[in-house]
């Protein structure tokens, strides 16, 4: 018999009574009971602050207190208790006012915690807030921290008495021009006050008869499935159904085309909805359990036994692509693409007889992108006749494309609505968890709701491929370069989702910026038995920047110049061509990234030097970098915008918000392209990710949106203005419109299919030009290594970056801080394995606040874009390309270690100084990649297709 407690507590100053269940419930799942939803739960299991509350005076996470822990009339604060909308806190307004906020998902937790704080240490140091946020574990994964302590700092400030509400508060009324200024994103008041509703929050608010979801996954990375036996499961109590591969209603292939038109490859992997003959990673979906309630869902799902044929698993590249490996998926050979580049003179005929020549064999991991929300989906049939799916898509029209396919329903069908949505960073273009809900809705015919635990989360989820490359260099006796090879494999996990659009950057992006005369190269994509990979900010920057940014230092270091000066003499001139042997854009930019760069990589040296002298092991890095805009010719926008009887103006769009500010970035481009209207930002509404109200603006990834949308935001207001504008040049108004006859919505369209770009890659040269614009940075940073340890810190690190004339300022350096820090955790330990113990943020290196620097600074260099709106391009992808790579270089600045298998984690820095110890070099053997390099090239040139 279950017994239940009633508890009286005194919640943000009101008593209130609840009846819960001492050993099950957890404080956060009751005060969510309650309503009080701003108490949010992501890792569920302490590692993450999402959930802080206030217990009697210390700040707590509230999801691992269980509630028999929690003592009668316990006085306890929640978000809601700090302020409201109306009235709010200090922290909440300097949170909305100094970046604090992307996703907000954090954000509750954050504020929370640092009310605690305030009320103990009103004038706390910087370094005294960051201690107090790691010693509580308040994670961020959007922002960098450092916007995060800026709040702290100015919401001090007001509650001291030393500045105003009014200080620290953005006007919008103050605004001359919208473009380039700090207007905050219209989403913060209700994430800074934790009433935004996320998917597990919806849940919790919609009616009864919703059926709760829990996915069967695999806990083995290779095997044949020989049964699945759900007759337990679906004797428990509360279960409507289980679900196997059988109840898939449609193709059970979530999977689109490997390879992209006029790559070189076979094939198309099957991607099920749930396994139906094989298992391919940790994290498939076997079977799916619909019950009552989420507690019932998941007991059954403990009681379906898959029974298995165990088969070898292949977990990297080099595995997969022995001559004797099992083929892993049917009609797809494991090594199933591939590009080559050939520019000038063979390069095998320059190494020889060159005056330095450098080489390497470089690891890049599977990188996960931790949110700090887990996946959450709610899909039902809607009164429309429409199946709804609410879910984190951040591309809207694909997903609506792969459940149309994989479950069996026309795309007409279909409605797909973006919740609010706790970060994302790539992983939400994949459509698997979508489809599982929809397969629930079609067999009950029920409304199905479905939160993942995060350890399923994490599993389940796409990762960031992994790298393995075999590089060399080779430059004159000047420090000019003269010849480069690369042989790269992209280890792409179990499926071949967008393995194509990631492939070809590893042949267009490395060695960006440089003149390098001539080269060859080869891109080959495989398949494993690791976690499916998929879109991740930067997609292929990352991978193929550790090799090159890797060898331009270890060439300089050979040819006894130093890193900055090497850079310098490399740089592309006017005249000279990218490595896709197309002229390069913008020539000065690349010498004004380095130029900026260079008093703070000086500032670091002589700080290094000084910090030596003290027998400490201080380095200084650099990395020079950048990345591509759009995906190339086949992109295009739409929006809309209409006016309104009141006078006001209505932007309709799908530029998904994962957190990055896609509200912000349409309310700045709406008012600003409205301009001759005099419009101001409270004068424009948003409607946003929604397809059924909403024309297709896209995918939020590629660094796009801001540049597609942009465009396409032009071109509506200037069929809407043309349409408004009357003979002696003023406007009609909305009553004027109407009383003419002529509407007052208007579709703005932008593409880029006769702009001049080919498809992609010339299949048998690399030769061609896949985008309209780039964007540019250089990288330098500070760290000091712990010889004892092994352990790295980055102290100081600048960037600086050309990402076009900025839209939005506080966006754009919230996306630069961001991506910054995930970069040092690239750089240092994060790290995905397909490995069970790898279930939550922690176990897989996540930054804490105090593994990021406080000195951070990105300076920015605006030049105007010809095709960009308002002279704009996108900039995310810019601050996690090369970035990672100035930490790596640093290190063995510092300590005489290089790192040339990724993230640097203490023991692989440790081991290194060992051997230097001992007077050896850990130098990884070449890799092999399935086939000989030389050899794949000429078979290439000989079978042109
Ligand atoms: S620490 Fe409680 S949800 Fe993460
Ligand atoms: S804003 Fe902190 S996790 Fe997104």
């Amino acid at each position: 018999m279950k017994q239940l407690t009633r508890l009286a507590l005194v919640i943000n100053d009101v008593q209130r009574f609840v009846i819960c269940d001492p050993e099950k419930d957890s404080l956060a799942v009751v005060l969510r009971r309650l309503g009080l939803t701003g108490t949010k739960i992501g890792c569920n299991t302490g590692v993450c602050g999402a959930c802080s509350v206030i217990v009697n005076g210390q700040v707590i996470r509230s999801c691992t207190r269980k509630m028999k822990n929690v003592a009668e009339n316990s006085v306890i604060r929640t978000i809601e208790g700090i302020g409201t909308p109306q009235n709010l806190h200090p922290l909440q307004q300097a949170w909305i006012t100094y970046g604090g906020i992307q996703c907000g998902f954090c954000t509750p937790g954050f504020i929370v915690s640092a009310y605690g704080l305030l009320s103990e240490n009103p004038s706390p140091t910087r370094e005294e807030v960051r201690e107090w946020f790691r010693s509580h574990r308040n994670i961020c994964r959007c922002t960098g921290y450092k916007p995060i302590v800026d709040s702290v700092m100015a919401a001090a400030k007001v509650m001291r008495g030393e500045a105003t509400m009014a200080d620290i508060t953005f006007d919008p009324d103050s605004v001359k021009d919208i473009y380039g200024s700090y207007l905050p994103r219209p989403s913060a008041v209700a994430k800074a006050c934790g009433l935004a509703d996320y998917g597990d929050d919806i849940k919790l608010k919609m009616p009864e008869g919703v059926a709760h979801l829990a996915v069967v996954i695999s806990k083995v990375p290779h095997a044949r499935i020989i049964s699945i036996d759900t007759s337990e499961a679906e004797a428990c109590e509360g279960v409507y159904k289980v679900m196997t591969a059988k109840d898939v209603k449609g193709t059970n292939n979530l999977d689109s085309p490997a390879v992209v038109p006029r790559q070189r490859g076979t094939g198309l992997t099957l991607f099920p909805v749930l396994a139906d003959e094989k298992i391919n990673r940790i994290g498939d979906a076997v079977a799916l359990v619909a019950a009552d309630t989420e507690e019932h869902a998941r007991a059954a799902a403990e009681k379906v036994k898959q029974n298995l044929e165990i088969l070898p698993a292949y977990k990297t590249l080099p595995e997969a692509v022995m001559p004797n490996a099992i083929q892993l998926n049917k009609g797809v050979p494991n090594f199933y693409m591939e590009q080559p580049v050939f520019k000038g003179q063979d390069p095998s005929e320059i190494f020889d007889d060159a005056p330095h020549v450098v080489e390497g064999s470089f690891h890049s991991q599977h990188e996960p992108h931790l949110p700090i929300e887990p996946d959450t989906v709610q899909a039902y049939w809607g009164t429309d006749g429409l199946l709804t799916i609410q879910c984190k898509s951040q591309s809207i029209t694909e997903s609506i494309a792969a459940v149309s396919q994989s479950c069996g329903i026309p795309t007409d069908k279909i409605r797909m609505i973006m919740n609010t949505t706790g970060g994302s960073f790539g992983y939400a273009v994949s459509s698997n968890t979508y489809a599982l809900v929809v397969t629930a809705v079609q067999n009950l015919d029920m409304p199905c709701t479905l939160t993942l635990p995060y350890a399923e989360f994490n599993h389940m989820s796409g990762k960031r491929s992994a790298t393995f490359t075999n590089g060399r260099l080779a430059c004159d006796e000047n420090g000019k370069i003269i010849a480069a090879e690369y042989d790269v494999g992209l280890d792409h996990g179990a499926y071949g989702e967008v393995a194509g659009k990631i492939f070809n950057n590893l042949v267009s992006i490395g060695f960006h910026g440089y003149n390098i005369p001539n080269i060859k190269a080869l891109a080959r994509g495989v398949a494993t038995n690791n976690a499916f990979n998929t879109a991740y900010r930067g997609f292929g920057a990352p991978q193929i920047y550790t090799t090159t940014e890797a060898l331009m230092d270890m060439l300089a270091e050979k040819a006894g110049i130093d890193p900055w000066e090497f850079r310098y003499r490399n740089l592309a001139r006017p005249g000279d061509t990218n490595i896709n042997s197309m002229p390069y854009y913008d020539y000065e930019v690349y010498p004004k990234m380095l130029e900026m760069i260079k008093p703070y990589y000086d500032k670091y040296k002589a700080e290094a030097e000084a910090g030596r002298a003290e027998g400490r092991h201080l380095g200084v890095g650099l990395s020079m970098g950048g990345f591509l805009v759009t995906i190339g010719m086949f992109d295009q926008a739409e929006v809309a915008l209409e006016l309104m009887p009141d006078g006001t103006f209505t932007h309709y769009n799908t530029w998904e918000d994962v957190g990055q500010g896609g509200d912000i970035g349409a309310l700045t481009h709406a008012v600003k392209a409205l301009e001759p209207l005099g419009v101001k930002p409270g004068q424009v509404h948003l409607v946003m990710n929604d397809s059924k109200t909403c024309p297709d603006t896209g995918l939020a990834a590629a660094s796009r949106s801001h540049y597609m949308a942009g465009n396409a935001t032009i071109d509506a207001a200037n069929k809407l203005m043309d349409a408004m504008r009357k003979p002696d040049s003023t406007y009609r108004t909305y009553a004027e419109m109407v009383a003419e006859g002529i509407p007052t919505k208007y579709i703005g369209h932008y593409d880029q299919f006769n702009i001049g770009l080919p498809p992609g890659l010339n299949p048998n040269t690399g030769e061609g030009e896949k985008n309209p614009t780039y964007m540019y940075n250089a990288n330098t940073c500070l760290v000091e290594v712990d010889v004892e340890t092994g352990k790295t810190k980055v102290l100081r690190y600048t960037t600086a970056c050309d990402v076009g004339v900025i839209g939005n300022r506080l966006s754009v350096e919230g996306q630069a801080y961001g991506g910054l820090s995930h970069s040092i955790g690239f750089a240092l330990s994060e790290n995905y394995n397909n490995e069970l113990r790898e279930n939550n943020i922690a176990a897989c290196g996540i930054p804490q606040i105090t593994d990021i620097p406080d000195d951070f600074n990105v300076l920015f260099h605006e030049s105007k874009r010809p095709n960009g709106p308002h002279g704009s391009c996108g900039c995310s992808e810019c601050f996690q390309s090369s970035n990672h790579m100035a930490v790596i270089n640093a290190i063995k600045n510092a300590c005489g270690v290089r790192v040339f298998a990724l993230p640097a984690t203490p023991d692989k820095v440790k081991a290194g100084l060992e051997a230097l110890k001992r007077g050896e070099e850990i130098i990884p053997e070449k890799y092999y990649l399935g086939t000989d390099f030389e050899e794949e090239l000429d078979f290439i040139k000989a079978n042109p297709i």
